[in-house]
């Protein structure tokens, strides 16, 4: 059977601090991922080689980050017929504006599933591969379920603290 794994892409390691987010949730999942430095624009035969050859061994779920004109994510979805996520980075005087626009406004028939700017996108990116996944492999589901119960209950617990310092003031 083929393992199944998400390819984290991103077009510079200037990227990698706020996509460390999404290594790190995927990590946390127990997802399987691959993570990779490369360009819709500066090494376009390297992604292509990298998107094609990964199809094949089982990737199931692209993600691909860039921040200014961001076209990877598009580049990427123009080689495959798996969900490819596009997480849009601020890396310009635009603060990321540019990259949303180039990574959502896709054309029909060529689909980027965007995420947020930023560190939430990175974190988004990386939970909605796992319920792409999810749909089927059950463990992963509740594993997701788990997750959701457990930031429930952080926020719960923030409000709960919040409201004994209001008390006691
Ligand atoms: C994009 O250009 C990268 O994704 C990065 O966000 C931005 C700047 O890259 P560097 O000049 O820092 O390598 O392609």
């Amino acid at each position: 059977m083929v393992k199944t794994f998400v390819a984290v892409l991103m077009g510079s390691d200037s990227d990698l601090p706020v996509m460390q987010a999404t290594l790190d949730v995927l990590t946390t999942l127990e997802v399987p991922y691959e993570v990779r430095i490369t360009s819709a624009h500066r090494t376009p035969a390297a992604t292509h080689d990298y998107v094609t050859d990964a199809e094949v061994r089982g990737c199931s779920v692209f993600i691909a980050a860039a921040g200014l004109a961001a076209h990877l994510a598009g580049a990427v979805s123009a080689l495959t017929i798996r969900p490819v996520i596009g997480v849009p980075l601020d890396a310009g005087p635009l603060q990321g504006m540019d990259a949303l626009l180039s990574t959502v406004q896709m054309p029909g028939g060529i689909p980027v599933a965007c995420v947020a700017v930023g560190k939430a996108g990175a974190k988004n990116a990386a939970y909605l591969a796992a319920q792409i996944i999810a749909v089927s492999d059950a463990a992963l589901a509740t594993r997701l379920e788990d997750e959701r119960q457990k930031n429930a209950a952080t926020v719960l617990e923030k409000n709960k603290a919040l409201q004994k310092t209001l008390k006691s003031r």
